[in-house]
């Protein structure tokens, strides 16, 4: 189903709001992720860095790490992402491949919204960010 442009105004909204608590004294790049499901409900991820850089989680990851343990099984609507440093923040790889994951086992029809470098909302599926995926 497509999202509606205020829903994506919302998304990214919230997505700023949760970037703030990301841990990043490495990087200083906060990120912050809002992943809405199509029952309604939604959760937050912000990044979290580590000393060991390799060790640092992605905000999406964050986001859908909660959803998952917080027992949601449904279909994903969409998931808004927003860096506080730099607009037209798209989700890394191993993301993408996150998101693949839960789009594939529970037939979403998942949108990515972000705003661009002009301050346009613009949205993607998993699908474009992610062509021939790897999968079980
Ligand atoms: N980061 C995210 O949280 N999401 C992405 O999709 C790209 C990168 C974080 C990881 C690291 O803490 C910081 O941004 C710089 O790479």
């Amino acid at each position: 189903m497509l999202t509606t442009e205020e829903e994506q105004c919302w998304l990214l909204e919230q997505a700023r709001i949760i970037a703030k608590n990301a841990y990043a004294p490495y990087s200083n790049f906060h990120v912050g992720a809002c992943v809405l499901y199509e029952n309604g409900d939604y959760f937050l991820g912000c990044n979290v860095e580590n000393a060991s850089f390799g060790l640092s989680l992605c905000a999406e990851r964050n986001a859908l790490s909660n959803a998952i343990t917080a027992g949601e099984k449904g279909p994903i609507r969409a998931i808004g992402i927003v860096s506080l440093e730099q607009k037209n923040c798209l989700p890394c790889g191993a993301c993408r491949q996150w998101l693949h994951e839960f789009a594939s086992q529970t037939n979403s029809d998942l949108k990515i919204v972000i705003e661009d470098n002009d301050g346009e909302i613009k949205t993607y599926k998993i699908s474009d960010l992610l062509p021939n995926p790897f999968s079980l």
